[in-house]
């Protein structure tokens, strides 16, 4: 799919819905649970909201298309996305996974899913080519972020599709910090593609939501089961919120991209920022690899903080910037992992993870270029400790 075409389904992809009715240009919000039901015995195209939902099916149909997949579904968060995913598997199966894995992920793993005989590896997915010794007979699938959330480490999503198609298992990517715009797992090899959509999808923080696209029939068949077995749906309301968040996803990306690249560069001269993170830098480890299959490094830095500088000092400082979880918005944000996003995460595992407690990641949003700088460089100084 070309660039344009892209961005043409942007705006157009997916909706029909009400080409029968009022000619609504934007997709009406259907806000109903239940539909009356015509002739008794003879199956409606919608029977109930858990089932299928005309709002949310306009989504649906725009994440299969906009990942170059056939079949899409729409979940209440993320996470139910997660979670119905890996109700795909089940007792004796193993799920490796990478070092620096969204907590969340790793929880739902570590935390529940083991209750039921689900078990998980950490594994180095960005070193594919030692990836082979690493299946058993169990292992049925490779849960991959590129990049990791929160250092942003790039995996070679063709080859780490290519080693585990080998040992019989699926490769689910989880593609929230590039969305579709900069990179579509599916054209590369992976089998599930997943978004915590309250992120770059939804773009403007005010919806949780979770999206999943693949290609095969058979999958989409028990994926569909799953989801209206286990009911964590997204609202007509909130479908309605990523469509039209959808639309201005790649204005959005190209300019946090951009803003993302002059920070981490700015970042990288700094005396405050000791190592930096961003597969945009052309002395980035992962730069190569993510240069050949995404069509950009996305808006997520991370850096660590010097000793020199109180970390709580530079988070109270930020004003334009708000220290918070989450990323992908218009507004930006610093999320300090040890504490927030990675704070389920045992310090042990977090050290062997390579997340250090001064890491701060920043996720930048659309407001100026000099303001950001601005506010950095006044935490910077507010949180300077003198000799
Ligand atoms: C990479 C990644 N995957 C999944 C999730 C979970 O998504 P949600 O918060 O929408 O449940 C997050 C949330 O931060 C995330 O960063």
């Amino acid at each position: 799919m070309t660039k344009d075409e892209f961005e043409t389904l942007l705006v157009h992809g997916g909706y029909s819905a009400d080409e029968k009715s009022y000619g609504a240009l934007t997709t009406p919000i259907y806000q109903t649970a239940t539909y009356r039901q015509g002739e008794i015995g003879t199956l409606p195209e919608f029977d109930y909201s858990r089932s299928a939902n005309p709002t949310r099916g306009t989504l649906e149909r725009q994440i299969a298309l906009l990942e170059e997949g056939s079949h899409g579904y729409a979940f209440s968060s993320g996470m139910a996305a997660i979670t119905a995913i890996l109700l795909l598997f089940g007792s004796g199966d193993e799920i490796l996974i990478p070092r620096d894995l969204y907590g969340g992920s790793y929880r739902l793993l570590d935390v529940h899913f083991k209750n039921f005989g689900l078990t998980w590896r950490i594994v180095d997915t960005t070193d594919a080519a030692r990836l082979d010794d690493e299946f058993s007979p169990n292992t049925k699938a490779i849960l991959l972020e590129s990049p990791t959330n929160p250092l942003l480490r790039v995996s070679d999503i063709a080859a780490v599709s290519s080693a585990a198609h080998r040992h019989g298992a699926l490769v689910i990517a989880d593609n929230t910090f590039l969305s579709p715009y900069l990179q579509r797992p599916l054209t590369l090899g992976a089998d599930i593609v997943v978004h915590s959509a309250t992120k770059y999808i939804g773009g403007h923080n005010d919806v949780l939501a979770g999206l999943v696209a693949l290609k095969d029939d058979d999958l989409a068949e028990r994926l569909l089961m799953i989801q209206k077995s286990s009911g964590g749906v997204l609202g007509p309301f909130d479908s309605y919120l990523l469509i039209r968040g959808l639309k201005t996803l790649a204005l959005r990306m190209d300019r946090e991209t951009q803003s993302a690249t002059e920070i981490a560069r700015w970042l990288q001269g700094h005396p405050g920022a000791d190592r930096v993170f961003y597969p945009g830098l052309e002395d980035d480890i992962g730069y190569a690899v993510n240069a050949r299959q995404a069509d950009g490094a996305g808006g997520l830095l991370s850096f660590e903080l010097s000793e020199r500088y109180s970390l709580p000092a530079f988070f109270a400082a930020l004003s334009v910037i708000t220290p918070a979880e989450s990323l992908g918005s218009v507004e930006s944000m610093a999320c300090h992992p040890a504490t927030m996003s990675h704070a389920s995460v045992p310090p042990e595992t977090r050290a062997e993870m390579g997340i250090s407690d001064r890491l701060i990641r920043l996720a930048i949003g659309i407001e100026g270029l000099s303001s950001l700088k601005e506010d950095l460089e006044r935490a910077f100084d507010a949180a300077r400790i003198e000799p």
